[in-house]
């Protein structure tokens, strides 16, 4: 069986979005379950602006109460140098920067427009380097964008090559309002593909239209093999209008084994996981 990985958005993806503010060691609870799944990355929290995404001003509190298990990564978001020293000093094995390939979305998610936010990471991903801490990045809006349309193929590979220019290992290209579709999910690949291998880039797949695991199929045929997912679909993003959950970490690892991938997950801790993830949620409404 060829080998496939999911990196675990649920913590903060997924709980970036919710309406109700969850305890601090209800989300603790989620990550030390999930650390008994089998994942190699995990997505924690994200140390960004508390005015901006109030669901995850418990950032620290959150990184210092999980158990951490041998092997895993525990990732968190980083939008600039203050969050990162947020990072640095809750002991992040590494941190994610996030730019948009619309600069629409990218003025919303970040106040700031895409050559802004570059270099706002650049001293980011310069102060990680020297820390031996890696780098993961994001681009946002990769086929779709609330503000501008649909997105041109040639925007998302020139911001991925930003993102590797700067020294991020990985490069994760986000369907942030679900709305991408196996043609466009290829277009755009192929774009990105002339910049990066397969093997550095990952797909991020929200499901608001039910086309996130075509998209990942479109994905495997390009020949990525990473994909973000968050337990129980949990998830949206606060500044992408329409974006649902992320697409379920169940269902891609079902869907992953159906098609030969073995993730190496624990099914029965992801479900109990899923179930958890959804009683989160069903507390809020
Ligand atoms: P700004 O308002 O322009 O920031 O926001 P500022 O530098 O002018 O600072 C304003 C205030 O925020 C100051 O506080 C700063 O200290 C504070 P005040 O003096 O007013 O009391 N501040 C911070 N506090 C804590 N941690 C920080 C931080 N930075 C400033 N790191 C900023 C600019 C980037 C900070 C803001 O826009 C922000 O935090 N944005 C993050 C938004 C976000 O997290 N979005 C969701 C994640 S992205 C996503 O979900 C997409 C993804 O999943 C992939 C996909 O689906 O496509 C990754
Ligand atoms: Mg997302």
């Amino acid at each position: 069986m060829s080998r496939a990985e999911i990196f675990e958005m649920g913590p903060r993806d997924g709980l970036q979005n919710e309406k109700r503010r969850i305890p601090a060691a209800e989300k603790i609870a989620l990550v030390d379950l999930l650390s008994r799944a089998g994942f190699r990355r995990i997505e924690v929290t994200s140390f960004v602006s508390p005015k901006w995404v109030p669901q995850l001003a418990d950032a620290a509190e959150v990184m210092a109460g999980i158990t951490r298990a041998p092997g895993i990564s525990y990732a968190v978001l980083t939008p600039n140098m203050k969050g990162y020293e947020g990072a640095r000093a809750a002991r992040a094995d590494e941190v994610a920067i996030f730019a948009s390939a619309s600069e629409g979305f990218s003025r919303a998610n970040l106040n700031a427009g895409i050559a802004e936010s570059l270099e706002r990471f650049a001293p980011v991903v310069a102060a990680a380097r020297a820390d031996g801490i890696p780098v993961r990045g994001y681009v946002s809006v990769v086929t779709d964008c609330p503000y501008d349309g649909p997105t041109p193929p040639a925007n998302v590979a020139r911001v991925a090559a930003a993102l590797r220019d700067l020294g991020c290992y990985e490069i994760s290209l986000g369907d942030t309002i679900g709305q991408g579709r196996p043609e466009t999910v290829d277009a755009m690949l192929s774009a990105v593909l002339q910049e990066l291998p397969p093997e550095r880039l990952a797909g991020h797949f929200h499901d608001t239209a039910g086309r996130a695991l075509a998209n990942v199929d479109a994905s495997l045929a390009r020949g990525l093999r990473v994909f973000d997912a968050a337990v129980g679909g949990l998830g949206g993003c606060p500044y992408a209008p329409g974006a649902k959950g992320n697409v379920a970490t169940e269902a891609v690892a079902a869907h992953l084994a159906a098609r030969g991938y073995q993730t190496g997950l624990d099914p029965a801790v992801i479900d109990s996981a899923a179930m958890m993830a959804r009683a989160m949620r069903a507390g809020g409404e």
